[in-house]
């Protein structure tokens, strides 16, 4: 019984790093930020470096409770974006900046 607990823990934890790419893909974002270069918007990769160790001011960028740091020239384009994820929750939020975060 406590090895099966433990399986479902440990597959709860995968699930969550899969959904960040889920919600990625489902809210459209990856429209414009493709893995490695940069096009209407800015590279996940070039995010990732930006973003390195930097996680929780991720997390609030994605909130509209931190300024851009990646190419805030282009930021009012972003901005519109954020609208399209206001609806979710810290944890979903949190594994869509773990997706964004594991592009290095
Ligand atoms: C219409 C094109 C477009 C879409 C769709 C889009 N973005 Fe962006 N994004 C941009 C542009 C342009 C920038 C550069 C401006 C900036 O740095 O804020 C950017 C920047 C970012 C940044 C860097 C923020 C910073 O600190 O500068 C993150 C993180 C990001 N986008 C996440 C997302 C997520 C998550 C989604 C999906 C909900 C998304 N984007 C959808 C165009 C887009």
């Amino acid at each position: 019984m406590k090895k099966l607990l433990l399986g479902v823990v440990l597959l709860g934890g995968v699930s969550l790093a899969a959904d960040g790419a889920a919600i990625f893909k489902s809210k459209g974002c990856a429209s414009c930020h493709q893995p490695a270069v940069d096009t209407v918007g800015p590279s996940l990769k070039k995010i990732a470096k930006a973003y390195e160790g930097k996680k929780d001011q991720l997390v609030k960028f994605l909130k509209g409770q931190a300024p851009a740091i990646v190419d805030p020239a282009k930021f009012p384009i972003m901005k519109a974006q954020l609208n399209t994820i206001k609806g979710l929750s810290d944890k979903e939020l949190e594994a869509l900046a773990d997706f964004m975060l594991s592009h290095k």
